[in-house]
């Protein structure tokens, strides 16, 4: 099914939770909502299911106004955020639940029931009650019975959130694979920018009640649009600089605060122009010559060491060395290097960097 929102707000009070949103979801696309706490996901995925009714704007599923119709007369599947499974019926009339209120013949409705369970590996424990089974059996359960209502459009609110780590990545990808396999269109929220890239044909960032940028993983961690987006998904470091020169291909280059001159990727900026750098710490390096800094922390991830660094200009600049190399020591002198091509600029926000990309 196809979702369009047209200039949505809802407002509590005199607060928006959600401020003119227009978006469309193409059918069977899986869409991610990411963005911090607060920031509106929830009081979205509400609107567009039909729990909530905008204060303003209209809400069209393939085409129909469906703005004022309310949920029960949808045909959408919603799995919340709390686990929420009926409490004194198996797992099986849970997942039964959809079918049964549909009126289907209890074969029927068994069959449906113990398709959908097989489907996320679920079908031995179809006896058993909620109480029964651990946190992340129930939530494929309700996942399963959001998937055996036959809705075509399925909400998802933060359904991994409360599971463990590994459970949430193989659950991730397990529900990606059933919604494509039955052609379902998947708006999923989550405050987790790992989750969202893994999973979704294209995200859609939210802050404050509104939508800082809409792009596919790939883009939005390569070419960020904003220094939100540019923040938020994924680390990086920020630098303030001034563009002191540029070629007629827009090959940019910057002075950094404590003059050193650096070049950049290709921008819209002028000779002069105030701006702030953006480079993750996977396109910085160091070597024998370049921006001096000094070695302040020095953390083991796993895979790869991250090095914590206070450069010249007075900004924390990190980096990563791989796990198995030789490590700086602390108080050590390095001169950094940043990646040219993968070093983004963004106008200097007139607000300050901070406030650019303040959570709340
Ligand atoms: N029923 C409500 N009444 C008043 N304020 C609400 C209500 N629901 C949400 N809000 C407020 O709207 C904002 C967005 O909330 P929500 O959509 O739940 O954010 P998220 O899911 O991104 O954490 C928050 O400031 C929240 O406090
Ligand atoms: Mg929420």
């Amino acid at each position: 099914m196809k979702i369009k929102l047209d200039h949505v707000s809802v407002k509590f009070g005199d607060l928006y939770a959600v401020k003119d949103i227009s978006m469309t979801i193409d059918k069977g696309e899986y869409v991610t909502i990411l963005g911090p706490s607060g920031c509106g996901k929830t009081t979205l995925i509400k609107i567009v299911s039909g729990i909530l009714r905008p204060t303003e704007g209209r809400v069209f599923v393939d085409g129909e106004d469906v703005t004022d119709v309310p949920i029960e007369d949808r045909d959408t599947g919603y799995v919340f955020q709390n686990i929420a499974l009926f409490p004194h019926m198996t797992i099986s009339d849970n997942v039964g639940y959809g079918p049964r209120v549909r009126d289907l013949d209890s074969e029927a409705v068994t069959g449906t029931s113990r398709q959908y369970l097989e489907l996320v590996n679920m079908l031995e424990r179809a006896g058993m009650m909620p109480n029964e089974i651990s946190g992340g059996e129930q939530q494929k359960v309700a996942i399963a019975r959001a998937l055996a209502s036959g809705s075509k459009m399925l909400m998802l609110d933060e359904p991994l959130s409360a599971l463990d780590a590994r459970v949430r990545m193989e659950l991730r990808y397990e529900i990606r694979r059933l919604v494509k396999k039955l052609g379902i269109t998947v708006l999923h929220v989550t405050h987790d920018q790992e989750e969202a890239m893994s999973v979704s044909d294209r995200m859609i960032l939210m802050r404050n009640g509104g939508i800082a940028e809409t792009s596919t993983p790939l883009d939005m961690y390569r070419r960020p649009e904003t220094i939100f987006s540019a923040y938020f998904v994924g680390e990086t470091n920020f630098l303030e600089c001034t563009v002191v020169g540029k070629t007629k291909t827009g090959k940019t280059t910057v002075r950094l605060r404590n003059d050193t001159i650096v070049r950049v990727a290709k921008s819209k900026f002028n000779v002069g122009d105030p701006v702030v750098i953006s480079v993750r710490p996977e396109h910085v390096y160091t070597a024998s010559d370049g921006l001096p800094a000094t070695v302040r922390n020095v953390v083991f991830m796993g895979t790869y060491w991250r090095i914590r660094t206070l450069s010249a200009t007075d900004d924390y600049i990190e980096y990563n060395i791989p796990a198995d190399d030789d490590i700086p020591e602390l108080g050590d002198e390095v001169f950094l290097v940043f990646n040219k091509k993968a070093t983004l600029v963004f106008a200097r926000p007139s607000e300050g960097l901070e406030e650019a990309i303040r959570l709340e």
